[in-house]
């Protein structure tokens, strides 16, 4: 079974392995969290609202839209309400587009259910005719990120109404879409002509929220329901409560963080462009690097100092590739100086480097 390789606890340097805000939530969330009463947090949390402002962001209906802790429990939610082998019944099946977001797997096998890898093609353009060769009539789940991590390359709508369309009934395609503020495009507008779709999001990403863990599905309530089932019933807590409300009423500052991210992907394009290293262009606010046989040299000299990379190298069509976080444009830049640093063979024991990085490491 499937382990999830849960990233070290590192909150000392500047953290651009894990696709964060590293700029942090906007100020009207402090302000909404130094304002919980000492009644609040002792009531268990009402939903009502904070499902209306998230519903009302993404223009769907409150009844259709579930809160959840983090969309990591959404996606256990589906799990445990798809993916269970029924008794004496065959091993449902659960296709996963690779390289993928790795709990779809964990969380796959968790529960019982098996998964049916299809590898990517070399440019990661979406793998259609593949994936439509792997549904068979055990297919339960077909997980679909768009943009996906940690390629930050998109997938054509047109391929998730064509899975949806071939997918056994009773099955269900997932829509992860975590980033997908940053690609400003969202299968949520064509969910009334599928029902079968359900459409995963998050707040931990565009609206800085992710030490809160909130998220949401979407989806038609026949196939909603299962998962609601599966959600213990007050997961969401006050705080995630009132800080997703907040969030929502400053959309100003979610678009001023897009802005920093559409700046600091141009940065490190030109910068792997300088540096001879080919990349993904990304809808996201991550680049996936090849940095090849440069790979230990980049993450490692770079993780000494301070700076947090995430070596992306072992997921499948990922071979010597790291992934870098893009948003603040200041933190892109001195992640970047390191990586200019280390252009030349060897460069990482010269003095030079050694001098920028520990520079970075005391600014971090
Ligand atoms: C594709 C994808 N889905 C889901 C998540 C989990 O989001 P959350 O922080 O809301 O649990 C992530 C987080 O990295 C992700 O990359």
């Amino acid at each position: 079974m499937s382990a999830y390789d849960k990233p070290p606890e590192l909150y000392a340097g500047l953290r651009l392995h894990q696709n964060e805000n590293t700029g942090g939530c906007s100020p009207r969330v402090l302000e909404a969290l130094a304002r919980l009463r000492a009644d609040e947090v002792g009531f268990y949390p009402p939903y009502a609202a904070a499902t209306r402002a998230c519903a009302a962001y993404l223009g769907v209906e409150p009844g259709d839209l579930a809160l959840t802790n983090g969309l990591d429990e959404g996606l256990m939610g589906l799990a445990v309400a798809y993916l269970r082998p029924p008794i004496g019944g065959p091993v449902p099946e659960a296709i996963v587009p690779e390289p993928a977001f790795e709990i779809f797997r964990v969380d796959t096998e968790v529960v019982g259910g098996a998964v049916v890898s299809v590898m990517p093609k070399p440019d990661f353009s979406f793998a259609l005719d593949e994936v439509l060769a792997a549904i068979t009539p055990r297919t339960r789940v077909v997980f679909l990120t768009n943009p996906n991590n940690p390629t930050g390359v998109g997938m054509p709508l047109d391929a998730i109404r064509t899975i949806a369309r071939r997918v056994p009934s009773g099955a269900v395609v997932f829509v992860d879409e975590a980033y997908a503020e940053f690609a400003g495009e969202s299968f949520i507008p064509e969910l009334d002509a599928f029902p079968n779709v359900i459409v995963g999001r998050t707040f931990s990403k565009a609206f800085g929220l992710a030490g809160l863990r909130i998220g949401c599905l979407v989806g038609a309530s026949e196939t909603m329901y299962p998962i609601r089932q599966a959600i213990p019933v007050y997961s969401v807590n006050i705080a995630a409560v009132a800080a997703v409300q907040a969030a929502l009423g400053d959309l100003d500052y979610l678009r001023r963080y897009l802005a920093e991210v559409a700046e600091s992907k141009q940065l490190v394009y030109a910068a792997c462009d300088r540096l001879g290293m080919s990349y993904f262009p990304s809808r996201s606010n991550f680049v996936l690097v090849c940095a090849g046989d440069r790979l230990d040299e980049l993450v490692k000299g770079a993780f000494d100092r301070g700076v947090y990379l995430r070596d992306r190298s072992t997921e499948p069509g990922c071979a010597g590739c790291l992934r870098i976080a893009t948003g603040v444009v200041e933190h892109t830049r001195r992640a970047i100086a390191v990586m200019d640093r280390t252009k030349e063979p060897g460069a990482p024991g010269d003095p030079l480097y050694l001098d920028v990085v520990a520079a970075l490491a005391e600014a971090a």
